[in-house]
């Protein structure tokens, strides 16, 4: 997917995460008027909610690979009023442009649990830039039930390469990201804590969160014909596609719910 369709699905798509990433952020209690860093920010929506969990007096700064997000990210501040609050800058998450201790608790959400990269070391550099006794919080998106009635098609679709993404077929089980309060245990970091948030959409649904489902289903399942048996297929298509009658989300009665998981833990005092 090019960047400027990313950024496209992630604002289509936030209605749906916002009220579970606020319960993420109000779970970790960070300190008002603190100074944070939001690793792999992408357009920089969760910095618009940790600025205002940290208040006037509080600074965030969202980091990410991409000028083009970081770019959409400062528009989007500056249309909240934050620009105060939050500054961008651009970097790579596994060598952050950033002095020891700079930071009193870093975020990340599907980023540091979710890449290409070694969790091990990718989490000691978040916690090398932050203060003794600061938080260090990873979030990533753990499950679905998207499709009510059809488990057998969901659990085929969760089976596709995509399905499993970003964990790939053949990597050693303890780098998957629900095994990363192993990863907190192993750099020494306290307090290592794991804990689900959950939400839930039903019918009627509105314009928002009907799109956002449907740009959803695009994000999640995409490309999977060609690891479906025909008759799954035939399925996909009658129940997940937009322009087919029997598109799922038509039902009078659908229901979905989805879930985060955040890990999170203190540096060494
Ligand atoms: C799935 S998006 C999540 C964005 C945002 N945290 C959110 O939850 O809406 C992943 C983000 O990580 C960024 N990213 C990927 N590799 C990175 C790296 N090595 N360093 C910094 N950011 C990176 C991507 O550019 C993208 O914005």
């Amino acid at each position: 997917m090019d960047t400027e369709s990313y950024i496209q699905s992630a604002l289509v798509s936030n209605p749906l995460r916002e009220s579970i990433l606020r319960a993420m952020i109000k779970a970790l209690q960070l300190p008002k008027g603190s100074r944070g860093l939001d690793a792999g920010c992408g357009i920089g929506l969760q910095c618009l909610l940790l600025a205002e969990e940290m208040g006037l007096t509080g600074h965030v700064t969202g980091l990410d690979v991409s000028s083009e997000m970081l770019d959409r990210g400062r528009e989007i501040v500056k249309e909240a009023g934050l620009s105060e609050q939050i500054s961008f800058q651009e970097g790579d998450v596994t060598n952050l442009p950033f002095d020891n201790n700079a930071f009193d608790w870093v975020w990340s959400s599907d980023c540091a649990g979710y890449g290409p990269w070694e969790p091990l070391p990718l989490l000691k550099e978040l916690a090398r830039v932050v203060k003794p006794g600061g938080i260090v919080a990873i979030t990533a998106w753990s499950s679905e039930k998207l499709l009510p009635g059809y488990p057998r098609l969901e659990a085929r679709l969760g089976a596709t390469s995509a399905g499993i993404a970003p964990f790939v077929q053949g990597k050693k089980p303890e780098l998957h990201f629900l095994r990363a309060l192993g990863w907190f245990h192993e750099l020494g970091l306290t307090e290592p804590r794991g804990k689900v948030f959950a939400d839930s959409f039903y019918a009627p649904l509105s314009d928002n969160i009907r799109n956002a489902l449907v740009t959803l289903f695009d994000m999640r399942w995409p490309d999977v014909s060609t690891e479906l048996s025909s008759d799954d297929l035939v399925e996909f298509q009658r129940f997940c596609q937009p322009d087919s009658p029997d598109f799922i989300l038509n039902l009078p009665d659908y229901y979905a719910l989805f879930t985060y998981t955040m890990f999170w833990g203190k540096t060494a005092d």
